[in-house]
């Protein structure tokens, strides 16, 4: 099949390039034109574990186009695939410009029918907002046709994107018109042959389901985080506390971790877009509301800890800091817990030397013209100078270090892990003060 997708993020990237390489002809638009060079010289402009070989293969076979060319990315196919940001809006909701954006660029160009698929993550009632936006450029041409707009957010998470697209938990379709829902069908059948995972459902509940699951996702986190405080507080340890609440099939094991709280392109935002949404239907979310509030302060927690063990004085203390993207095989540094921990820090004079395996080159971006702040090239160069060491981002090369060696050479042996990488009894037996989140220091 002929698919379009506007929008070459994260997103609409993995999503071209899983399409392509199940032999569909893909046109990937950007209105980036660095990022769009990028691509066409074989470059790829974000970290992805094994999109690469992917993206390479499939420009090589002719399956895969990139460009900037608006009215080419609209003939090209009946399927046109909106995959482009939705940043937060200084209210907290999802800002939109750049779908409707996308929409009237279709509608402004169209010769022929077309399924319009919003795969960006949008509030409810988006739908009906493309289509008027798509039906304003009609009347502007004073000529139109037909068209349906299908809601089909995406699950991928980043670090696992191409994993997650290939083999998908569940495919969703928003529509209640059958020629469309059967395209789409049609373009997902290779990524579903061991069962059916297409979930058809009316477009509002489609849009309503991805804040839902980011939502509940990021409760889960924030839930576990108050309770790793209380943990601390009163001598109990988050860990054994996350086994045996995991145990039980109706909690389950993931996303029950403990640490600096969640970040990243989709969880902040999208949690925010919908207490927002929530408000504007008068149906305010209160659980919502605390999930964000505990994020917030839980991304202070560990410069709190380094604070209190230097009796809240670390004016020229230099802090190593391991991990920088907000999660582990990722370059995104879009609210990420390091950038709380390493502001924190510099306001109360600290000086920090920090590595991140993937995302040097957007930290060096983040942080340029800030003296205090070093990024480096290795895990070890971090340490060198350095008065403790504290771990943002669970990096697997973050698992196991020398532990003699980090004694030597920090100049107060303290481990300060937001991610509770290691085994309290060990660090102690290495002669290191170790400060996790939610179980006992030792
Ligand atoms: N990143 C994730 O893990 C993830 C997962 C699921 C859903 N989502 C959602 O998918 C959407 C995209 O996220 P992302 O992380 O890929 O964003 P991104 O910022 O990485 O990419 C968006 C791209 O869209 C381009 N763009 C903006 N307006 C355009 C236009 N009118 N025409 C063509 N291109 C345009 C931008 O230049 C940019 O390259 C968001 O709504 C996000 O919430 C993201």
């Amino acid at each position: 099949m002929n698919v379009t997708v506007i929008g070459t993020g994260y997103v609409g990237l993995v999503t071209g390039a899983c399409l392509a390489d199940a032999g569909n002809h893909v046109f990937c638009l950007d209105l980036d034109e660095r990022k769009i060079r990028t691509l066409n010289e074989g470059g790829i402009p974000i970290f992805e574990p094994g999109l690469e070989p992917i993206v390479t293969r499939n420009r090589e076979a002719g399956r895969l186009r990139f460009s900037t060319d608006v009215p080419a990315s609209v003939a090209h196919a009946e399927i046109q695939i909106i995959a482009v940001g939705t940043p937060p809006s200084e209210d907290g909701s999802a800002d939109m410009q750049h779908v409707v954006a996308a929409a009237r660029a279709i509608g402004r160009h169209m010769d022929g029918y077309k399924v319009v698929v919003t795969k960006s993550t949008v509030p409810v009632g988006t739908a009906d907002q493309v289509k008027h936006a798509i039906i304003e450029e009609h009347k502007k041409r004073g000529r139109g046709n037909d068209f349906t707009v299908v809601s089909n957010p995406e699950f991928l998470k980043e670090g696992a994107a191409v994993e997650d697209f290939m083999r998908p938990d569940r495919i969703v379709i928003g529509s209640e018109d059958p020629r469309a829902i059967a395209m789409l069908r049609q373009l997902y059948a290779p990524f579903q042959r061991n069962r059916e995972r297409i979930i058809v459902m009316g477009v509002r509940s489609a849009e309503l389901t991805k804040y839902a699951a980011n939502s509940m996702l990021a409760a889960r986190i924030s839930f576990m985080n108050e309770l790793a405080n209380l943990a601390e507080a009163i001598g109990a340890d988050i860990e054994e506390v996350r086994r045996g609440i995991g145990s039980d099939p109706r909690i389950g094991y993931q996303f029950l971790y403990a640490g600096v709280g969640y970040g990243g392109s989709c969880f902040p935002k999208d949690v925010k877009a919908l207490q927002r949404s929530a408000d504007e239907a008068g149906r305010p979310l209160k659980l919502l509301a605390a999930v964000e509030a505990v994020n917030q302060a839980q991304k202070h927690v560990l410069a709190e800890k380094i604070k209190q063990r230097f009796s809240e004085n670390i004016k020229g203390k230099c802090v190593a800091v391991w991990g920088l993207a907000f999660k582990a095989n990722t370059d995104d540094m879009r609210e990420a817990p390091s950038v709380a921990l390493i502001d924190d820090l510099a306001r109360a004079g600290a000086r920090v030397r920090a590595y991140d395996p993937a995302a040097r080159a957007e930290a060096r971006k983040l942080f340029a013209g800030r003296k205090s702040v070093e990024i480096v090239d290795t895990a070890e160069a971090a340490l060198e100078g350095a008065d403790v060491l504290a771990i943002v981002t669970e990096w697997q090369e973050f698992r196991s270090p020398d532990f003699r060696a980090l004694r030597k050479t920090l100049k107060t042996p303290a481990v300060f892990d937001g991610r509770n990488l290691y085994d309290p009894a060990a660090l102690k037996a290495e002669g290191l003060e170790y400060y996790p989140i939610g179980r006992k220091p030792e």
